[in-house]
């Protein structure tokens, strides 16, 4: 399809708008509309002008073509719809916003990227087409896409979008020959961290963090989401007098522990407040994956991983990682007992690496912040 210079414009304004949405409206994809007067058929002259917005604000309000029509008025009618996901076309929390296009009497939609979710999935194009209304797909895809990849991932895996966290020296240590890590990125960086925090719907850490930093794993400010806290502990060794056992009862925490684990500590922490997940599974591996696919079947789009190394490790190995936020401070820690950022048995071969597209670079106080994809093999 061709598209002009406005279209693309329009569109772009409109992922601009569901950027908005990040952390609010999860496990729902964030979604943006513009509504123009006129079409390319018109001419393109000035009639073209951007008449409406809307965004899908938050988890359960409306849908951001809904809330564009509403706010066009008589306005939408012989106008273009640009949206960034495939409108939908089945009645979910809200009413399917293929009727409200056709009843706005919008002439022309541009779809950015199509809505994988199985009651959609095509078939809002084909409604709207059905409905004499020209649709056009493919507008800045790419960018729609990334923009709902943790939405995608869930409803083609049935996992959450795993963000993989870690602030490290210039040679790789993510704590001192001592296990210390407090702090080696900057407060800008950890203000970063916690920015994230409050738009992931849970943080996860094995017990070798928990113990070594008894961490709260709190966003701070609080922010759009408050995430659940888990810790992988095959063995339940998680202290009550921990910093997550004694706030259970206000911020969730799960303990994922093993089969095996000891019953009374099981039900220690579980009289603290804290929900016990337990695997029957022996395999850690198996586990792992399983406790993703727990996590997925609560709708839980977003999980970050705030390490440690063996983890990091293993998720690493088993290609569970989409995301890397690497914080690296200008300092050398050395040392053989240092741990270094991913344990587990890593690559033989440079050529075997997982890749990163590297989609930002900042310097926050000094450190520097790389965030990007991790390409599985
Ligand atoms: N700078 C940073 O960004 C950063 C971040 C985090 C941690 N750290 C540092 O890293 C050190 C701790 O790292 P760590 O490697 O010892 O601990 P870790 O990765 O947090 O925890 C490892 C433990 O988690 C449990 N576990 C359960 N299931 C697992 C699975 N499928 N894969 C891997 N582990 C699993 C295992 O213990 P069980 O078998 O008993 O369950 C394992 O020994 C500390 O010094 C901490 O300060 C630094």
């Amino acid at each position: 399809m061709a598209f002009d210079a406005f279209d693309s414009a329009a569109m772009q304004r409109a992922l601009e708008l569901a950027r908005r949405g990040e952390g609010l409206v999860e496990p729902n994809p964030m979604v943006g509309a513009v509504i123009t007067a006129g079409g390319p058929g018109d001419g393109g002259g000035p009639s073209r002008t951007i008449v409406a917005e809307g965004w899908h604000e938050r988890f359960g309000a409306a849908h951001a073509e809904a809330a564009a029509i509403a706010a066009a008025g008589g306005l939408a009618r012989g106008g273009t719809l640009y949206v960034t996901l495939e409108p939908c076309c089945h009645q979910g929390k809200t009413p399917p916003c293929t009727a409200a296009i056709v009843a706005a009497g919008i002439r022309r939609v541009v779809v950015a990227a199509g809505d994988p979710f199985p009651a959609v999935d095509g078939r809002g194009l084909d409604e709207l087409r059905a409905a004499g209304i020209l649709v056009e797909t493919g507008l800045h895809e790419p960018e729609a896409s990334r923009l709902t990849a943790p939405f995608r991932k869930l409803v083609a895996t049935g996992k959450p979008w795993l963000i993989a966290k870690w602030a490290m020296s210039l040679d790789g240590r993510v704590a001192t020959r001592s296990r210390e890590s407090r702090w080696i990125s900057s407060e800008e960086s950890r203000a970063i961290v916690h920015r994230l925090r409050a738009r992931v719907d849970a943080i996860l850490v094995g017990i070798g963090t928990a113990l070594a930093d008894d961490p709260l794993l709190t966003a701070r400010p609080p922010g759009p989401r408050s995430p659940l806290r888990i810790v992988l502990d095959n063995r339940a060794r998680l202290p009550p007098e921990s910093r997550l056992v004694t706030t259970a009862r206000e911020t969730p925490l799960l303990v994922a522990v093993g089969a095996d684990a000891p019953p009374d500590r099981c039900s220690g922490l579980a009289a603290a407040g804290a929900e016990v997940w337990q695997c029957p599974d022996l395999d850690p591996g198996v586990r792992l994956e399983s406790l993703l696919e727990e996590l997925g079947s609560r709708r839980l789009t977003n999980l970050l991983c705030e390490g440690g190394p063996t983890l990091l490790g293993s998720l690493f190995e088993r290609g569970c990682v989409d995301e890397a936020w690497t914080f690296i401070a200008p300092k050398v820690i050395g040392g053989e007992a240092a741990a270094a950022a991913v344990a587990g048995r890593g690559v033989a071969a440079p050529a075997d690496a997982p890749p990163v597209d590297v989609e930002r670079v900042e310097r926050p106080g000094g450190d520097v912040f790389v965030r990007g994809l991790v390409r599985s093999r």
